[in-house]
């Protein structure tokens, strides 16, 4: 949204109050490591250009109001305490209750602000439109009470924050639309955090496109993430419990950097079995998958990230059960019109693929898409597919 309707915006929720400052965070796409953020295991997502805005007026007592440009998100006010009661699950000023009790418990704020809401992102579309809003609220909130608090720390601090909305995510979402580097993807590393800057070759295009099915993070899905999450636990529990492994590390990550993915993933096959094998083997195969997926990154090698991205999918639909019959579809739909490899990405249960294509061929794979996939559904309503640029991070101006 350009500024001066933005301006209007805030003018038609606000009235008389000036906005001081306009904050930009922007969604992301996850190019690899799915599903494993919440384990401490690496994951490599990168920004978009698509973003979430907020302008903030400060206001002199604790009162806290949102407005959003799109209807669908009805004007909440709440105070900014330490202890804030979540409202139904679904309703966007959890969002803004996450940020505001994270700023008044940890960082002493205690000014509210008026804040108006824009966005590009499509929501439940996995491509964490729901952290660019905490991270927006966020960084609106501290621009009023006069904080700037360390990157990395704050996106730490974010990430455990937003679970007041019910979902027990990991903390990928709010460490890329804090950190990221604009013409880059990022490596990032958990507990502690760490991120580093991978350039994106300049021959390369990732496209992002929505299988039109909404997979709503702080509703339906929740039950669905926070399941695949208590699964892994239980296989982690059940694989401590083996002969094989008495005196391992007692995590994932501890597991992996000790014994390697191909021997952690022999010793499960003999001592798992079903559904908690399948979920155990995702972790370690996905994590094998970021490690070979950053070093074809960097040595510009397109064919063997494609097929990375191939065998992401695989592991998403049929080892941790997360894709659904519109995204295996769309996948195969990229492949056909040219991808060098494709697959889910954010959370699953819908949203959005990402596939990889020459720069030449990106325009052939829109066609393609929109002939192989989008031109057969019911309704258009939703389509939604374009090339992704890797965007900065989030950013704060004064007005
Ligand atoms: C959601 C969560 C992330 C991550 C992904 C799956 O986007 O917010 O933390 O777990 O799902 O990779």
């Amino acid at each position: 949204m350009k500024s001066d309707e933005l301006l209007h915006g805030f003018a038609r929720a606000f009235g008389a109050a000036r906005p001081t400052h306009r904050v930009r965070a922007p969604g992301r796409v996850n190019l690899i490591g799915e599903h494993v953020d919440y384990n401490d295991l690496p994951v490599l997502p990168m920004a978009l250009q698509l973003a979430t805005q907020v302008l903030a007026a400060p206001r002199e007592d604790a009162t806290v109001r949102i407005a959003n440009a799109q209807e669908r998100y009805p004007p909440r006010e709440f105070a900014l305490t330490t202890t804030l009661e979540p409202s139904p699950a679904g309703d966007w000023v959890n969002y803004a209750k996450a940020a505001a009790q994270l700023l008044a418990r940890e960082y002493g704020a205690t000014r509210g602000a008026d804040l108006f809401v824009a966005s590009d992102l499509p929501p439940a579309a996995g491509l964490a439109s729901s952290s660019a809003l905490v991270v927006a609220f966020a960084l609106a909130l501290c621009a009023a009470n006069r904080l700037a608090p360390d990157p990395l720390g704050f996106a730490e601090r974010l990430a455990a924050a937003e679970r007041f909305v019910g979902t027990h995510s990991g903390g990928m979402d709010q460490a890329i639309a804090l950190c990221a580097r604009a013409g880059h993807a990022c490596r990032i590393e958990f507990a502690p955090l760490r991120v580093e800057a991978l350039p994106v070759p300049a021959g390369w295009r990732f496209v992002v496109a929505h299988s039109t099915v909404e997979a709503h993070k702080a509703a339906g899905a929740r039950e669905h993430y926070n399941a695949r999450r208590a699964d892994c636990e239980g296989a982690l529990a059940q694989l401590l419990a083996s002969p094989e492994l008495s005196g391992a590390p007692r995590s994932y990550r501890g597991l992996l950097e000790h014994l390697g993915a191909e021997r952690l993933a022999w010793i499960a096959e003999r001592n798992l079995s079903g559904r908690l094998l399948a979920r155990a083997r995702h972790q370690f195969s996905e994590f094998a998958r970021v490690a070979r997926a950053r070093r074809c990154l960097i040595a510009a090698d397109l064919e063997g990230f494609g097929a990375v991205l191939d065998e992401s999918h695989a592991s998403l639909r049929d080892d941790f059960e997360v894709s659904c019959a519109q995204l295996d579809a769309l996948v195969e739909a990229a492949r056909a019109s040219g991808a060098v490899g494709a697959r889910l990405t954010g959370a699953g249960f819908g949203g959005c693929i990402v596939a990889l294509a020459q720069a030449s061929d990106a325009e052939r794979l829109l066609e393609g898409l929109r002939e192989r996939f989008y031109a057969r559904l019911p309704s258009r309503e939703r389509e939604f597919a374009l090339v992704a640029e890797p965007g900065a991070g989030a950013q704060v101006s004064a007005l």
